[in-house]
């Protein structure tokens, strides 16, 4: 399709490619595990059944991805560890944490009920997710026996801490009680105290649970001498050990070896320098505007599963504008948004300090917040149409160094809306009339705007102008004033706009809004 002038803007986006020979590692987790406990009055510290939904969405991604080889999870947390040769999405670091987040999401929302029969889900969860990038396996070997040292050390911590809250300490003479006690201090607090032999405590809270990939051989039939066709077949298992970076348990599972390498001597002290690698994050530059811009993943086929109207469904496109109203409610530091088809970008403001700038935890924070909401909203948008499939999105963000750039960011959008529509628009006007697909896309070969507008209406009869603003121009979402006329007052809220955004004229009527 053609270019717009435009274009230039995607000069902005950074090349964030994990280079080889390096193993991708993507770890996710709850933005908000506290809340999330207390409104659904979840056990603590572990329940059982949020800790096997972790368990179970991880199970399901490693089942999605081929890629992905193992994960290790505990708490409100799991660290996905890719082949060493993946060629994932270009290895390109925003696309793989963020899609992945959203994919976890979208499970994770909807197995909710699986899990929590008698508790509905109270609002959209959302996690965070980053990319830690090992040099080698034997960095994985310790980026694993740091999670599970937390998870070892968290755990045993979190254990002692409720026992003392569930027996009438308030929570801040607990944490004083606890202060400095060690390891051995603690066992000894919950035997003595409560009766409770750590070592007892179900082995998935000491832990954690691990999710790997194995090859098995299965018998797909008998050849005509009885003899058995063997197959290998990759089947995901959930194992517990207390013991997950030790060349025992790892090499222990040749596929893990194979695809990330061998472990090797078990690790008996954590380097605090690779610690501190693991824990880096990327900032982005200050007093620029922030957009990230998140786009449904092989969306094409999402929406034939649910037949949506081609080339526009209106309540697919009012789900998107529903989600993307959530998110500008949500995190207050968005100012203005912009959607069309399976895409939304949205504009934070300038002197943003949110998730300090950290690209990772932006991106992926906004990518699953408006996956958590897609699927809670998909009943009341759909009400006769069950999900066949999880929708699920990446996300990037971008910094824009000046407000003219970033005006010309949304006006590459809103032409490459019009100029998609357009052609869409006549595309299925001429397969709807009998045209092959493939007919129809020679037919439309080069044509120009004008044509396009002249063969709709010479052929179809279809003034392109009259069509719905919201599939010719998109949606932009913000925060705008509105006046209460009988009380004389004005209170902000969100508002979706289906406008011409390239003009000025907008700007300017809404001036507070890039301010
Ligand atoms: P990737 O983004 O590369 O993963 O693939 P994608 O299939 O999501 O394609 P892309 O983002 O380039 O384009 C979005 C696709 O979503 C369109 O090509 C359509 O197939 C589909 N789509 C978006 N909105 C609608 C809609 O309102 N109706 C229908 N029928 N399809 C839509
Ligand atoms: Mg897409």
């Amino acid at each position: 399709m053609a270019n717009s002038k435009y274009e230039y803007v995607k000069s902005f986006e950074v090349e964030d490619e994990v280079m080889l020979p390096n193993i991708i590692v993507v770890r996710i987790n709850n933005c908000n595990i506290c809340r999330l406990s207390d409104v659904h009055e979840l056990e603590k510290p572990n329940d059982e059944r949020l800790l096997n939904l972790m368990n179970s969405c991880a199970i399901s991604v490693l089942e999605e991805f081929s890629d992905i080889v193992f994960s290790y999870g505990y708490g409100d947390e799991h660290s996905f560890v890719f082949k060493k040769s993946t060629k994932f999405y270009q290895r390109r670091s925003s696309k793989i944490l963020s899609l992945i987040v959203s994919f976890f999401t979208t499970l994770y929302v909807t197995k909710w009920k699986e899990y929590f029969p008698d508790k509905d889900l109270q609002y959209p969860p959302s996690f965070e997710s980053r990319v830690i990038s090992c040099a080698s396996s034997e960095v994985v070997q310790m980026y694993l026996a740091w999670r599970q040292i937390e998870c070892h050390e968290s755990n045993q911590y979190n254990t002692c801490l409720w026992m003392l809250i569930k027996c009438g300490k308030k929570e801040n003479d607990a944490r004083e009680a606890l202060k400095g006690t060690q390891k051995q201090g603690k066992h000894e607090l919950l035997f003595k105290q409560f009766g409770v032999n750590y070592k007892n405590l179900p082995s998935m809270f000491r832990q954690g649970s691990c999710i790997l990939k194995t090859e098995v051989e299965d018998i797909v039939k008998y050849n005509d001498s009885g003899v058995p066709v063997k197959r290998l077949r990759k089947k995901v298992i959930l194992v517990h050990s207390g013991q997950i970076a030790s060349s025992s348990f790892w090499n222990g599972h040749t596929y893990l070896c194979k695809e990330v390498g061998e472990f090797g001597k078990s690790i008996t002290k954590l380097d605090p320098d690779y610690i501190k690698s693991f824990q880096f994050e990327n900032k982005m530059m200050l007093s620029t505007w922030i957009v990230v811009r998140i786009d449904g993943v092989h969306f094409h086929r999402f929406c034939d599963a649910h037949q949506f109207e081609k080339p526009n469904d209106e309540q697919a496109l009012n789900l998107m504008n529903a989600c993307a109203s959530s998110v500008l409610e949500e995190f207050q530091d968005i100012v203005f948004s912009y959607g069309v088809s399976d895409e939304y970008s949205f504009v934070f403001k300038k002197d943003s300090q949110f998730y300090q700038r950290h690209a990772s935890g932006i991106v992926s924070v906004i990518v699953s917040f408006f996956s958590s909401m897609y699927i809670m909203k998909w009943r009341e948008h759909f009400p006769k149409k069950e999900l066949k499939c999880l929708p699920y999105f990446d996300g990037r963000a971008v910094c824009y160094p000046s407000t003219g750039i970033l005006k010309d960011y949304l006006t590459w959008r809103q032409v490459d809306c019009h100029i998609n529509n357009q052609y869409n628009t006549c595309f299925w006007m001429l397969v709807k009339s009998g045209m092959s697909k493939r007919e129809s896309q020679e037919y439309l070969k080069g044509s120009q705007t004008n044509q396009k507008n002249e063969l709709l209406i010479q052929k179809f009869g279809i003034d392109y102008k009259k069509l719905p603003a919201m599939f010719r121009l998109g949606s932009s979402v913000f925060w705008d004033k509105e006046e209460n006329i009988i009380a004389g007052k004005s209170r902000k809220i969100v508002v979706v706009d289906c406008c011409n955004i390239i003009d000025e004229s907008f700007w300017d009527e809404h001036a507070t809004i890039l301010a």
